[in-house]
């Protein structure tokens, strides 16, 4: 790879320097790789039209080829060339989601690289809510893919220090924005079929889609996901149960593995964070999704830096089945606790 370093420009998410917009927009525009903050997590993005920035974009990554790529755009108009059709369903989600985190699937027009699309016929779109995204995607002045900016396999980049961490060197420039504030992936919903299809479950819920579309998605199982486990550098085991059960097997484990001297890190909710030893991370509230949702990558990413075992409490089903999937996904065991009798 011949890029040296990568540019790190800071800006303010809700008021960014226009004239970093500008350049971080003509970069993506000439076919380099800019990452960047959008309202889910960080992406990188590249020029759609631009068959070698993509592939450049897939050796950054190590993306396996067959696994599609997002266009982001800066208004819903701009899909228009893209796509055969706007279903009414389409228009109804369009205006009730976007600028927002749910992308939608559409049969292509094949005016897009077949690299983008993984020669599949089908176009993912959406338009972020992010004055940074929208910023850069203007300025940029084509339709640009941003797949979450890590290398594939790792949990996806909430700041601009987790994109350093996968890419720096293999990439221009990353545009610093702050934390992003969902800090978790898009809902991918396929609208190709005769039932809008929940492909990759995030930061909208089936049924805040139901209450627009009128319809409950369905779902794809959970094999089929189009999204590959997390992989972290540290064995992770998640916990499941009742809450009282959850914190007596994680203080159990903590002694055994301590007693290897082993460091443990803990993956806890803040009300709880008193109750373990250890390098203890709280991320989120008790029954608050969106603030479990904003930390939970930033939590893994932490405690593989401090731990060499994490120990994760299980997410009640309320936390909804977005983030406990991610959880499970990043999990390489687990384990049920049953209260004693
Ligand atoms: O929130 C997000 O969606 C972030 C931010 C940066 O916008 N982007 C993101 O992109 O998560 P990526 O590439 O990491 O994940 C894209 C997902 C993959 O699961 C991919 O398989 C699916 O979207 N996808 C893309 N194009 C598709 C298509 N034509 N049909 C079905 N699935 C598609
Ligand atoms: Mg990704």
């Amino acid at each position: 790879m011949s890029i040296l370093d990568t540019i790190v420009w800071r800006v303010d998410a809700s008021n960014p320097d226009p004239a970093v917009l500008a350049e971080a927009g003509q970069m993506i525009r000439r076919g380099r790789l800019v990452a960047f903050p959008t309202e889910t997590v960080y992406g990188l993005g590249a020029n759609a039209l631009d068959v070698e920035a993509v592939e450049a974009l897939f050796a950054a990554k190590g993306r396996p080829r067959d696994n599609p790529l997002i266009l982001h755009l800066a208004a819903a108009e701009d899909l228009f060339p893209y796509v055969r059709e706007v279903p009414p369903l389409a228009t109804k989600l369009m205006g009730a989601f976007w600028p927002g985190p749910l992308t939608l699937v559409f049969f292509g027009t094949g005016r897009l690289p077949a690299v983008v699309t993984g020669g599949l016929g089908t176009i993912a779109a959406r338009v972020p809510a992010h004055p940074v995204a929208l910023g850069i995607i203007r300025a940029a002045g084509v339709p640009v893919v941003a797949p979450s900016a890590n290398l594939s396999g790792r949990p996806s980049p909430t700041t601009a220090a987790h994109v350093l961490a996968d890419l720096r060197g293999r990439i221009d420039a990353v545009v610093d924005g702050g934390p992003t504030p969902l800090g978790i992936e898009s809902t991918v919903l396929d609208l190709t079929g005769k039932v809008p299809r929940v492909l990759r479950r995030g930061a909208v819920s089936s049924s805040e889609i139901a209450d627009v579309a009128g319809v409950m998605p369905e779902e794809a199982p959970e094999a089929a996901e189009k999204d590959f486990r997390c992989r972290l550098r540290v064995p992770l085991i998640l916990v499941e149960g009742e809450a009282q059960a959850v914190v007596e097997k994680i203080r159990s484990l903590y002694t055994a593995f301590a007693a290897e001297g082993k460091r443990v890190g803990i993956l806890t909710r803040e009300e709880r964070a008193g109750d373990y030893p250890g390098q203890v991370v709280p991320c989120g509230r008790e029954g608050d999704t969106r603030s479990v949702g904003a930390c939970l990558y930033a939590a893994l990413r932490q405690l593989e830096t401090v731990a060499d075992v994490i120990l994760a409490e299980g997410l009640p089903a309320e936390a909804g089945a977005a983030l406990q999937r991610r959880l499970r996904q990043a999990a390489s065991e687990v384990v049920r606790a049953e209260r004693e009798p």
